[in-house]
């Protein structure tokens, strides 16, 4: 007989990151971060390798080329997204996967129809019986851990790689929401452009990925400014490998605009709310959920910019993931009644502002 529990742990949230899919199972907790990435081969046009096995083969072969299928929170490759997350079910459902999953995934604020379709396809290909969509800015919200279903305002900036989030929430629903194209990965482009600039080598997205993890901050102050990081790209000139020490005070200088753009997004994600809510703010302040909210200093600078306080959420990174997981367990029964609920081809759109959702107006 099947017990309860492997019933509900059908349940799945998924996170369609621009740099990390997450994969949560009722009951299980999350069972899957893996980068969103996929190897193909050039010639055959078959997938070699998805995931983090996919991410270390770039750059091994000519005939590899890496794709990224989700781009700015949603897919971009429809066939790679519903190939990557199928595999992902399939591994962590195990034997359970003959029964099909309830599934819940996070979608931009700003999803487009053509989006929209995308990720319904996705998740329908990789099995899901049932499907809701929740805003990420919701989810992240209530994965970080604050109330979301009563009158209390919250406001959460969900700062990943390709998309910040802005989201201004009461009653279980989105008041409404600002997204903007920048995020992490826009730090370490900043990253690539200085270093190529000032000491002429290339560095793999990797590299400058890894040296801002390593030093990089939004302020200029304290022990980030005298730690150093030693990163290796090829040298434009020779054409040979080459190492790079890099300073934090160097990152910093060279994130400075991008992260400045990620605090406008913020900035006009919060000069969104009415006057009404506006005071209550300064009370109350923003939380920053996503891989880029750990980001030293930006809590601080999004302070000084900005005036309110913002800091970062229990479980930053799988914020988004773990709400979703939450809606779908049903611990906020309030969610996706208000403000408005609506159907369409067996999909639930959850809470989104009235008039707002995507591919049905
Ligand atoms: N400690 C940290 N300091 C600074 N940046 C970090 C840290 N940890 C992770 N990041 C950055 O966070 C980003 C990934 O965040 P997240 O996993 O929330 O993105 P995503 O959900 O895949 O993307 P998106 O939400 O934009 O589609 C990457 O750019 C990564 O470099
Ligand atoms: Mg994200």
């Amino acid at each position: 007989m099947r017990s309860m529990w492997t019933y509900s742990c059908r349940d799945t949230a998924v996170d369609l990151g621009s740099a990390t899919v997450r994969m949560h199972l009722n009951g299980r907790g999350v069972v899957a971060r893996e980068p969103a990435v996929l190897a193909r081969s050039r010639q055959t046009g078959r997938i070699l390798a998805l995931g983090a096995s996919a991410r270390a083969l770039a750059g091994r072969s000519t005939d590899i080329s890496l794709i990224h299928p989700i781009r700015q929170g949603a897919p971009a490759e429809a066939d790679e997204t519903e190939y990557l997350l199928r595999h992902l079910v399939r591994t962590h459902h195990g034997r359970r996967y003959t029964a099909k999953p309830r599934m819940v995934v996070c979608v931009p604020s700003g999803l487009t129809p053509v989006q929209f379709d995308a990720v319904q396809a996705a998740a329908f290909q990789a099995g899901a019986r049932r499907l809701s969509l929740v805003p990420t800015p919701l989810a992240a919200a209530a994965g970080a851990g604050l109330s979301v279903t009563d009158g209390e305002v919250v406001i959460v900036a969900d700062i990943g790689a390709e998309v910040t989030d802005i989201g201004i929430i009461a009653f279980g629903g989105l008041v409404s929401s600002h997204m903007a194209k920048v995020g992490g990965a826009s730090l370490d482009r900043a990253i690539i452009a200085q270093v190529r600039r000032e000491h002429d080598v290339a560095l793999s997205p990797v590299a400058a990925e890894s040296a801002k993890l390593a030093v990089g901050s939004a302020l200029p102050k304290g022990k980030q400014r005298t730690r150093r990081i030693l990163v290796h790209g090829r040298d434009l000139a020779s054409g040979l490998p080459r190492p790079v020490v890099l300073t934090g005070a160097e990152v910093q200088r060279a994130i400075a605009r991008a992260v400045d753009a990620i605090v406008d997004a913020v900035r006009v994600g919060v000069g969104r709310c009415s006057p009404e809510i506006s005071s209550d703010l300064l009370h109350s302040g923003l939380t920053l959920t996503g891989g880029t909210a750990r980001l030293p200093g930006l809590d601080r600078y999004i302070r000084t910019e900005t005036g309110l306080r913002a800091e970062a959420g229990q479980n930053a990174p799988d914020a988004a993931v773990l709400g979703a997981a939450a809606f779908l367990r049903g611990d906020y029964p309030r969610v996706g009644r208000f403000p408005l609920r609506s159907e369409r081809h067996g999909v639930t759109m959850g809470a989104w502002p009235s008039r707002g959702c995507p591919g049905t107006t």
